[in-house]
C-alpha cells in the first residue's frame, strides 16, 4: 500500500492565488466586467464531459488551449478500466497535502520498481486514479441528459445506458474534436491541445504577469527498462477552466476498529474495500457480504452481487428526512437484502485469528446486536467533495464565490464547470469563450458580489440550485442577448422532447421531478424549491409497497 503522503499528492491553490484580487486583473465599468489583458491562452484541467466541452468550444473560438488530464485518455469518470485504484487509506487522509515538486523545473526522474517502497504499478495508479466505475454499471439518469453535442446515441438506445456505451460516446466526442489521446495537432506547427497522463500539481496566480502558472507532472511507463519516467514542467495561461469533477477521493467512515480490520487479510487478500474498487461480482460468489451505506453505489452493487453472494447485508443510517434520490436506492436493493442499523464498532480480532480473515470477527451494531461471519465488507460510503484548485469549496460539495456562469467572482479569469446534466455544458462552455473573447460581459464585480451575497445566482451545480429548466433558459436568454449586442451565433434552448423525457424519467424514477416545464425565464421567477425530500422514514421506505421499478 502507498504511504499516506503519496495517496493524495494533488496540487493546491497557492496562498498568492487565494488572495488574488480582482482589481489588478480586470476592472468594471458601471455595469460590466472588462479584462485588462487580452485572454489568449487557456488551460482546461480535466477531460471528462465538462472539460472536453469547454476545450472544444475554446478551440473553436481560436484560443490557444491546453487540456490536461491525469488519466491516460478522455472520459473522466467514464474512463472505465479493469484496473482498480490504489487502496484507500484508513481513515481518510487530509486532502490538502501538497504534491512533491522538484526545486528546479523542468525536471525528470526515472522511478525504479520498489523505489521509496512503492511498486511501479501503484505509482502509476496513484497518478491517474482508476475510476470508481464497475463493469455492469448503468446510468441512473436518462440518456438525454448524458448526451454530448453532435455525437448522438443510436436511435434505439435504451433509456439508461451501460457505462461502456457512455465511455465510447465521450471518446467519440473527444475524437470529433481532435481531443483524443492519439490525436495530432490539426496544424502540425501548433502545439498539441491535449496532455494526458499529465496531472496538474499546482495552480498559482503570478501577480507580476497576471498569468496563471500551472505546474504539471506527466508519467510515462517504460516497459523495456521497467521504469516510469516522470516529467515536471510549468506553463502559463491567461485563464483557467477547472473541470476536475465533483469527487476528489473516496470517503472511509470513521468507525471505531475499521482501520484495524482493513489490515486483516485472508490468504493474502484484504476483505474490506471502498466501492471505488468494485468491478465484478464473481469475487463475491458464496460470500456473506456487508455493504455500508444506502445510496446509489450501495443499492447498485447489491443488485450486481446478489445473484452470486450467499447473503447480502446493508448497514443503513437512520434519518428523519430521506432525499428522494435515496428513496430510489432503497427500492432498488434486491429483496433478499437484510437491512441493519448503523455500525457501532468493529471488535478487535484476537492475534491468532488475524490471518484467517474477518469472518472470525464481531461487528457491533448500534442497536446492541452483534454480527458475526461476514466475509467481505464493501464501503459504499461516498466521496470527499472538494476541489483542490478552488478555495472555500464546502464539505457538501458546493463551490463558493462563483457567479452562476461558473466564473470565480474574485478573479473571473478562473472558472469552474461541473456538468449535471451534461447538456448544460454546451451553454456554459460557450459562455466561457464569449466572456473571455469579449463578446459577452459579466456584470460588474460589485453586482456579481451583491447577487451572490443575496443568495441569487449561485452556481451550485444543477441539482441543488435550481430546476434545470431555469438554468437552461437563463443561459439562452443571456447568451443570445449578448450576441445580439456584441456579435456571435445564437443558441437554441434544449429541445422540448428531451425536457419531456427528463421530466418523465425524474418523476418516475427519482420519485420527485428535478426539472419542470413551467415557463420560468430566469432565476428570479423561481419559486423557492429546495432539494426535494421524500419526508419518509428510511425504515418505512425499505418496506415500501411499490417495489416494481
Ligand atoms: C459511480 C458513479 C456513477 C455515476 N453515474 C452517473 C449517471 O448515471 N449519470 C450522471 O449524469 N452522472 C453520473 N455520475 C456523475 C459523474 O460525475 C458525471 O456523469 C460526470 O462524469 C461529471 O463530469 P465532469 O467532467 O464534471 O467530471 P469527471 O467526469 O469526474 O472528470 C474530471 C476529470 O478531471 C481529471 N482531473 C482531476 N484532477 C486532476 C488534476 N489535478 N490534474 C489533471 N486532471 C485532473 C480527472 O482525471 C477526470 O478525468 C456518476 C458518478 C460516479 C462516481
Ligand atoms: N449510475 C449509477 O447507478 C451510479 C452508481 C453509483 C454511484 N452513482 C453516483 O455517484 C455519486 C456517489 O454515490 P455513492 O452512492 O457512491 O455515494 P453517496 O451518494 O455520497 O452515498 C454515501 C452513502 O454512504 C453512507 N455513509 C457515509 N458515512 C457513513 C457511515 N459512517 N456509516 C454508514 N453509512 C455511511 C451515507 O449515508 P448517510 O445518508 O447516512 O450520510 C450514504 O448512504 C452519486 O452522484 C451517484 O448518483 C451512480
Ligand atoms: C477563428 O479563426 C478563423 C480563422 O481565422 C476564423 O475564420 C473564425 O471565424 C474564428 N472563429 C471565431 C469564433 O472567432
Ligand atoms: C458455491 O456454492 C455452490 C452450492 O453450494 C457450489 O456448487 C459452488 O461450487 C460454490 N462456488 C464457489 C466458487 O465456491
Ligand atoms: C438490531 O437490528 C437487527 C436488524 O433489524 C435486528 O435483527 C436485531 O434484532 C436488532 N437487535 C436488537 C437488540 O434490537
Ligand atoms: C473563504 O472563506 C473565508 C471564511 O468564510 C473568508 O474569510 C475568505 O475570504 C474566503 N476566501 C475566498 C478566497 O473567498
Ligand atoms: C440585454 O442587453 C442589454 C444591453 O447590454 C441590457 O440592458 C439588458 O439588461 C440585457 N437583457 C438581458 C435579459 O440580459
Ligand atoms: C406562465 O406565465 C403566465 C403569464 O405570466 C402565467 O399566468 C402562468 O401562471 C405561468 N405558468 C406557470 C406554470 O408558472
Amino acid at each position: 500500500m502507498l504511504n499516506a503522503h503519496f495517496v493524495l499528492l494533488l496540487g493546491a491553490l497557492s496562498a498568492a492565488a487565494q488572495q488574488a484580487t480582482f482589481s489588478s486583473q480586470s476592472t468594471t465599468t458601471q455595469d460590466r466586467t472588462v479584462f485588462h489583458h487580452p485572454i489568449k491562452r487557456v488551460a482546461v484541467i480535466g477531460a471528462g464531459p465538462a472539460g472536453l466541452q469547454a476545450a472544444a468550444k475554446l478551440v473553436e473560438h481560436n484560443f490557444t488551449v491546453r487540456l490536461f488530464d491525469r488519466a491516460p485518455g478522455p472520459g473522466g469518470n467514464w474512463f472505465y478500466t479493469d484496473e482498480t485504484p490504489v487502496r484507500e487509506s484508513y481513515p481518510d487522509t487530509p486532502i490538502d497535502e501538497e504534491a512533491y515538486i522538484p526545486e528546479h523545473l523542468p525536471a525528470t526522474h526515472y522511478y525504479e520498481e520498489g523505489e521509496e517502497g512503492i511498486t511501479l504499478e501503484d505509482r502509476w495508479k496513484e497518478h491517474w486514479q482508476p475510476r470508481p466505475v464497475w463493469d455492469n454499471l448503468h446510468t441512473n439518469s436518462p440518456a438525454v441528459i448524458t448526451e454530448l453535442p453532435d455525437v448522438p446515441y443510436l436511435p434505439d438506445s435504451p433509456w439508461v445506458l451501460s457505462n461502456h456505451v457512455i465511455q465510447r460516446h465521450v471518446r467519440a466526442y473527444a475524437s470529433l474534436h481532435n481531443l483524443n489521446a492519439n490525436d495530432y495537432p490539426i496544424v502540425s506547427s501548433s502545439p498539441p491541445v491535449t496532455a494526458y497522463s499529465t496531472r496538474v500539481e499546482k495552480l498559482e496566480k503570478i501577480e507580476s504577469s497576471q498569468t496563471w502558472r500551472v505546474t504539471v507532472r506527466k508519467l510515462e511507463r517504460l516497459p523495456e527498462t521497467n521504469q516510469i519516467k516522470a516529467s515536471w514542467w510549468t506553463e502559463e495561461f491567461d485563464s483557467v477552466v477547472i473541470a476536475t469533477g465533483p469527487y476528489v477521493a473516496p470517503h472511509v467512515p470513521d468507525i471505531a476498529g475499521l482501520a484495524d480490520w482493513s489490515k486483516i487479510s485472508d490468504a493474502g487478500q484484504y476483505s474490506v474495500y471502498h466501492s471505488q474498487s468494485y468491478r465484478r461480482p464473481e469475487r463475491y460468489q458464496n460470500k456473506t457480504v456487508l455493504i455500508v451505506g444506502a445510496s446509489v453505489s450501495a443499492s447498485e452493487i447489491a443488485r450486481d452481487i446478489a445473484p452470486y453472494a450467499s447473503s447480502v447485508f446493508a448497514s443503513v443510517r437512520r434519518h428523519e428526512n430521506v432525499p428522494a434520490f435515496r428513496l430510489r436506492s432503497f427500492q432498488r436493493f434486491p429483496s433478499t437484502t437484510q437491512f441493519l442499523p448503523e455500525i457501532a464498532h468493529f471488535e478487535s480480532l484476537p492475534s491468532e485469528a488475524r490471518d484467517q480473515g474477518i469472518k472470525h470477527g464481531n461487528i457491533h451494531l448500534k442497536n446492541g446486536s452483534v454480527l458475526h461471519g461476514i466475509d467481505e465488507v464493501i464501503l459504499a460510503t461516498g466521496y470527499i467533495h472538494s476541489n483542490i484548485f478552488l478555495p472555500n469549496f464546502t464539505a457538501d460539495g458546493q463551490p463558493t464565490n462563483l457567479h452562476w456562469t461558473g466564473h470565480w467572482i474574485p478573479d473571473p479569469t478562473l472558472a469552474y464547470t461541473n456538468v449535471r446534466p451534461w447538456t448544460i455544458g454546451r451553454y456554459q462552455s460557450y459562455a466561457f469563450a464569449k466572456v473571455w473573447e469579449g463578446t459577452a460581459h459579466l456584470p460588474s464585480q460589485k453586482q456579481m458580489r451583491e447577487d451572490y451575497d443575496n443568495g441569487k445566482y449561485h452556481f451550485r451545480g444543477l441539482f441543488s440550485s435550481a430546476p434545470a429548466e431555469a438554468l437552461f433558459r437563463q443561459y439562452v436568454a443571456w447568451l443570445n442577448n449578448e450576441s445580439l449586442e456584441n456579435g456571435g451565433r445564437f443558441v437554441e434552448p434544449w429541445p422540448m422532447q428531451n425536457r419531456e423525457v427528463f421530466v418523465y424519467y425524474s418523476e418516475r424514477e427519482w420519485i420527485k421531478g428535478y426539472t419542470t416545464l413551467a415557463n420560468f425565464t430566469d432565476f428570479e421567477q423561481l419559486p423557492s424549491r429546495e432539494w426535494p425530500t421524500g419526508k419518509a422514514d428510511a425504515w418505512d421506505a425499505i418496506v415500501y409497497d411499490d417495489h416494481d421499478w
